[in-house]
């Protein structure tokens, strides 16, 4: 029951009707964000009359400080194929969600206070792994949450697929097929740095459709000697140029065997801007061949979703609105072998999805003779 503004002096009381969806994307953003949005408000007003959806601005900030707007329908239309998000994001750390902030505020608090005085009936929360701890945490709280997997990082567990991943790919393969031309011409070694923060998706995906020859990738500690040894075993066939597709957070044996304070630390005091500078400097000491490095870093994260992308997270998006209709909340709408399916916040939360060293896909790269340095 929901008190009713006072109208020509009676006051009435009616059963709230209205469905009132509060909404957020957080974190890095990617491509498909908006097409998942708009298949989960287009669903809803195809099923549901009356519907209100509470937009807030850039991630879980809009929510702690109540920034946010009603959006109509007509916000969702013609978005398919945008990039970014309409409603901004922002990154805010699940391990400062407990922290007040600067004015002493209590963030999770905050964030109940916005919901309850909204009159939500559900949180629709588009987002990666971080913003899951916080999504599962809202719910712990008792708040109705549904969301949905946004990443090109591909890492979220209990999804087989991330939207933003497959476009960000098609981006990652393009920088690839584009210095494939110029290494032919040069005769070079090139690095192409891939995105993906600790784990290998994306640097495989676009190093195994760009034809790199190496392949390094954090969840396979790479040996300098191993590279150097697949670079020269290129040169001793006669090709003229040798292509690394390696992840930004690729690592060395020796520095997986650091402890994570350790290697941090390693990581602060480097001279290095990234892991591809340091790979570059040890293979010009090792054979003296000149290494270029390509860092096609946030055009991965940019402008329109890949078609496969707009339908899965359209059909994502229809799946959170059923999971909202039937009120499956403290779920991720998730798509596992094809089929879509809810999967408990409780579970996603905390944990990383990564690639197995044994996988067929490695396996499979190998025997084309893909080196990853191992
Ligand atoms: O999680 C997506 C991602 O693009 C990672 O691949 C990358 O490590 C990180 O975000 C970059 O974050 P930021 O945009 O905050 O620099």
């Amino acid at each position: 029951m929901r008190e009713l503004p006072v109208i020509l002096g009676i006051k009435r009381k009616e059963v709230v009707s209205m469905l009132r969806i509060g909404m957020l994307t957080s974190g890095g953003d990617c491509q498909a964000l908006n097409a998942a949005m708009r298949g989960v408000v287009k669903t809803l007003f195809e099923k549901e009359q009356k519907v209100e959806i509470y937009g807030f601005e850039e991630g879980y900030r809009g929510l702690i400080y109540g920034n946010y707007r009603l959006l109509t329908s007509q916000d969702f239309s013609g978005i398919l194929t945008k990039g970014g998000t309409i409603l901004g994001t922002s990154r805010q750390p699940f391990k400062l969600m407990r922290v007040p902030d600067e004015d002493g505020l209590n963030k999770v608090e905050a964030m109940k206070q916005t919901y309850y005085k909204l009159n939500l009936n559900c949180l629709v929360v588009l987002g990666g792994n971080g913003t899951h701890k916080t999504a599962n945490l809202l719910s712990e709280e008792g708040l109705n949450v549904v969301t949905l997997p946004k990443t090109i990082d591909n890492d979220i567990w209990g999804t087989d697929m991330t939207f933003g991943f497959q476009s960000a790919v098609d981006i990652a393969t393009d920088a690839i097929d584009c210095i494939h031309t110029t290494a032919a011409s040069h005769g070079r070694v090139f690095i192409v740095e891939v995105m993906g923060h600790k784990v290998g998706w994306l640097t495989l995906h676009a190093g195994m459709a760009g034809g790199a020859d190496i392949i390094l990738l954090p969840e396979i500690p790479y040996d300098i000697d191993v590279v150097t040894k697949a670079i020269e075993r290129r040169d001793n066939a006669g090709k003229r140029f040798t292509i690394l597709a390696v992840a930004e957070g690729a690592i060395s044996k020796e520095d997986a065997k650091l402890s994570k304070k350790e290697y941090k630390e390693k990581i602060r005091k480097s001279k290095y801007p990234s892991v591809s500078y340091e790979i570059a400097d040890k293979i010009l000491a090792k054979t003296g061949k000149e290494v270029r490095i390509t860092v096609p870093g946030h055009t991965q994260r940019g402008g329109t979703p890949c078609p496969y992308d707009r339908v899965l997270s359209t059909r994502l998006g229809a799946a959170a609105a059923g999971m909202i209709l039937e009120k499956n909340y403290g779920k991720m709408a998730g798509i596992v072998n094809g089929k879509i399916k809810p999967i408990p916040l409780s579970e996603v939360a905390g944990r990383l999805k990564m690639i197995d060293p044994d996988s067929p896909v490695i396996q499979e790269a190998k025997a084309v003779g893909i080196s990853f340095g191992d």
